[in-house]
């Protein structure tokens, strides 16, 4: 977790880059860190219904939390560090809302680490936060 933060610092040092190849390196990272963050998440929350409706021990939801968690960090650290680099448009209100939305992800990361009885509401706000971030990161791509 340390790490992939510690990335993001160096990155945001290093980049946003100009050059056009490097440009679609830098949006083909940024795609492929969705599915590594929101995977582990929509894992994380097919486990959670499963434990909810008895059909999954709360041992093994504790174990597969801990090693998700760890992936939508890295997932969520990869797509802000690869989104610096793309040179996000700051004036643009959608890009903002999406800022927005990430910081959301975030705090609420942090809420779900708390306790697994109380993860219901954290579920809900997740799935609408990263959803959210797809959809206005193509609505942004399609304006163009
Ligand atoms: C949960 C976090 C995020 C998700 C799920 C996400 C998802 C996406 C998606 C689906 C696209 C569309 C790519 C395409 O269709 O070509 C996109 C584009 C983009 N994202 Fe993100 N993103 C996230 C975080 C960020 C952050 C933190 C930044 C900036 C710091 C950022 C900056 C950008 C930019 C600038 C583009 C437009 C690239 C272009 O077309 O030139 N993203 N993002």
């Amino acid at each position: 977790m340390v790490l992939a933060w510690a990335a993001i610092v160096v990155s945001s040092a290093v980049l946003p880059v100009d050059d056009l190849g490097m440009r679609s390196a830098a949006l083909y990272l940024h795609l492929i860190f969705v599915p590594v963050g929101f995977g582990a998440v929509v894992m994380m929350h097919v486990y959670l219904v499963l434990w909810r409706t008895g059909r999954q021990r709360q041992r093994e939801v504790l174990a597969l939390t801990s090693v998700a968690h760890k992936l939508m960090a890295a997932g969520l650290a990869g797509l802000t560090a690869t989104g610096i680099a793309l040179d996000p448009d700051l004036s643009s209100p959608l890009m903002r809302m999406k800022l927005v939305l990430l910081l959301v992800l975030m705090l609420n990361a942090v809420r779900v680490q708390q306790s697994l009885r109380r993860m219901v509401g954290p579920v809900v706000v997740s799935q609408i936060a990263w959803w959210g971030t797809i959809g206005i990161g193509y609505l942004i791509t399609t304006a163009r």
